[in-house]
C-alpha cells in the first residue's frame, strides 16, 4: 500500500500482523532499507504504539565531486514531510477498524531530548500528555481516543 509525503512523492508501507495483538508498518523508499516505522500492540480496547520513526541516518547520494575525494555521502532525514503524520492515520484508521477505544504510547526523556517538540506533535494530532511522577527514563504518557475527529 503507498503512502505520500508533503511532496507528493510515494513510499512504500508493509504491515505485518502477528496473531491478534501486534501489527506493524514499515516504509521504504521504495526499496530496502526501511526508512519509517509504526509498531503497535493491542491490549485490551487499547492499542499501544510502542516505536513511531522515521530514520535520519541513512546515507544519501554522493554528488560527483564528494565521490572524487572520498567524502562520505550526507545523511538525509525522512523526518518533518508528513510521513510520521502518514503513519499516524494507518495507527488510527486501524484502532478504528478493530474496535479499540484508545491509543496510548509511552514517552521518554531520550525522546524528548532528541525532539523537543514531540509532545506538541502528538497534541497537534489529539493526543493528550500525562507527565510522568516518577523520576526516571519515562517522560510522559500520551493517549487519544479513538473516536474523535482527526
Ligand atoms: C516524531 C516523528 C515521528 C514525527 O514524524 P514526522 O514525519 O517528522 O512529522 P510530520 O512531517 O508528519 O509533521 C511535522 C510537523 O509537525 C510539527 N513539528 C514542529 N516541530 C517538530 C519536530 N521537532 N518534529 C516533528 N514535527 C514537528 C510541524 O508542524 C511540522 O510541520 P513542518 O515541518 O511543515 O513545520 C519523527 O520526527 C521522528 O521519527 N522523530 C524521531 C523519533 C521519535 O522521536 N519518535 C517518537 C517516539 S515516541
Amino acid at each position: 500500500m503507498p503512502i505520500w509525503d508533503k511532496e507528493g512523492n510515494e513510499y512504500r508501507v508493509e504491515c505485518t500482523m502477528t496473531g491478534e495483538k501486534l501489527i506493524e508498518w514499515r516504509v521504504f523508499d521504495p526499496g530496502p532499507p526501511w526508512i519509517g516505522v509504526a509498531a503497535c500492540a493491542r491490549k485490551a480496547s487499547d492499542l499501544r504504539i510502542h516505536d513511531l520513526r522515521l530514520r535520519d541516518d541513512l546515507p544519501g547520494p554522493r554528488t560527483f565531486l564528494q565521490g572524487l575525494f572520498g567524502r562520505p555521502a550526507p545523511r538525509v532525514t525522512y523526518q518533518r514531510r508528513g510521513l510520521g503524520t502518514e503513519l499516524l492515520k494507518l495507527v488510527i484508521g486501524y484502532a478504528e477498524t478493530s474496535r479499540c477505544e484508545t491509543i496510548s504510547g509511552d514517552i521518554t526523556v531520550e525522546d524528548i531530548a532528541a525532539n523537543p517538540r514531540l509532545v506538541q506533535w502528538y497534541q497537534h494530532h489529539g493526543f493528550a500528555f500525562s507527565p510522568a511522577h516518577a523520576v526516571g527514563r519515562l517522560a510522559g504518557n500520551i493517549t487519544r481516543p479513538v473516536d474523535q475527529q482527526r
